[in-house]
């Protein structure tokens, strides 16, 4: 049987970084597509050079051209521009939605079986303005976001209690980063609940608070440190998790920025959710049950996602 087709759609940091992780995982082969001239092509030899000393199967090629994706089962779309230090995820919208125009459009005439996976940022607008660009069925096309939200919370959380990570789950809703909503009841350690962790006098309430906004805060703390741009081995491992539940129809529960209607007291929004991952895509949306609290909290997050897909609207007329 032939391998799977994996394009990763901008071959920039996370898309190197993708493209290295694909191919050590053996998920398939990889086209990594890019409009900067010479870097999808090097960043492919010199990941396939790695082969032999690293011991993977895969074939990997760089192009410009869309018609090398074609057929793929998997699309990553990284294209678009990162953060810089004092700029906000929102202040990338008007760039990098025309970015989504053309990736939807190369994706629709190529490859519009796959299941497409976004990170670009602002990242609950830009899905949504890639499913519109593309016309793909939503539960083929969703967000990264929450998985990299809740282990960012998870490798805090077992620094916190000195546990393994592996041993420390987290639960997180909403939009990406600032306006993302942990449900602290249902993140545990062991499947203990944070609160009665407190409780045992494992932690403290404000230590969780502060856990909880350095999460938020997660992705400008590596923009602040890195200066020159903003973080990608997380949001790429992120991403391959996703890819490979599809791929291997694990139906892992993973929470990522999929089509709300009907779930959650939605109707048509892209938001983080739990969801299942399978080989029908975004095969279900967990709907749970919110405390006041937690839905006032995912009130703001998917009034800021609402905010953000109106400013797009405002951008281009096509999406109105
Ligand atoms: N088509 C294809 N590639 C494009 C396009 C386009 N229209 N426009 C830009 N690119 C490419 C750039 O040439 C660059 O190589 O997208 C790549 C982006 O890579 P980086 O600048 O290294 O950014 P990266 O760190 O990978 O982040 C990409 O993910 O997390 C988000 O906020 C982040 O929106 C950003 C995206």
């Amino acid at each position: 049987m032939a391998r799977p087709k994996i394009a990763l759609i901008g071959a920039g940091q996370i898309g190197g970084t993708l493209a290295h992780l694909a191919a050590m995982k053996e998920l398939g082969d990889v086209v990594l597509f890019d409009i900067a001239e010479g870097t999808p092509e090097g960043k492919a030899l010199d990941i396939a050079e790695s082969g032999p000393a690293e011991g993977f199967d895969a074939h990997l090629k760089g192009t410009s051209d869309y018609a090398d994706i074609a057929g793929a089962d998997v699309c990553i779309v990284t294209a678009g521009v990162p953060r810089k230090p004092g700029m906000s995820r929102d202040d990338l919208l008007g760039i990098n939605l025309k970015v989504m125009k053309a990736v939807g459009e190369g994706i629709a005439a190529n490859a519009p079986n796959a299941f497409v996976i976004c990170i670009t940022n602002p990242l609950d607008a830009m899905v949504w303005a890639l499913r519109e660009f593309s016309g793909l069925p939503h539960e083929k096309v969703c967000g990264m976001a929450g998985v990299l939200d809740s282990a960012r919370f998870r490798h805090f959380l077992s620094l916190e209690f000195g546990v393994s990570m592996k041993d420390v789950s987290a639960f997180v809703l909403g939009g990406h980063g600032d306006t993302m909503v942990p449900l602290t009841r249902y993140s545990t350690v062991a499947g203990i609940p944070l609160p009665d962790l407190i409780d045992m006098g494992w932690t403290t309430k404000d230590k969780i608070d502060a856990i909880v906004q350095r999460t938020r805060d997660g992705g400008a703390e590596i923009v602040g440190l890195l200066k020159t741009g903003s973080a990608f081995y997380a949001p790429a491992t992120s991403a391959i998790e996703m890819a490979e539940a599809y791929l291997k129809d694990q139906k892992r529960v993973l929470p990522c920025a999929a089509w709300c209607d009907g779930v959650l007291g939605l109707k048509g929004l892209y938001v983080g959710v739990p969801t299942v991952i399978g080989a029908g895509g975004i095969e279900r949306i967990v709907d749970i049950k919110m405390t006041k609290d937690e839905q006032s909290m995912f009130n703001s997050s998917v009034d800021a996602v609402r905010g953000l897909v109106d400013a797009c609207k405002g951008i281009d007329d096509s999406l109105a």
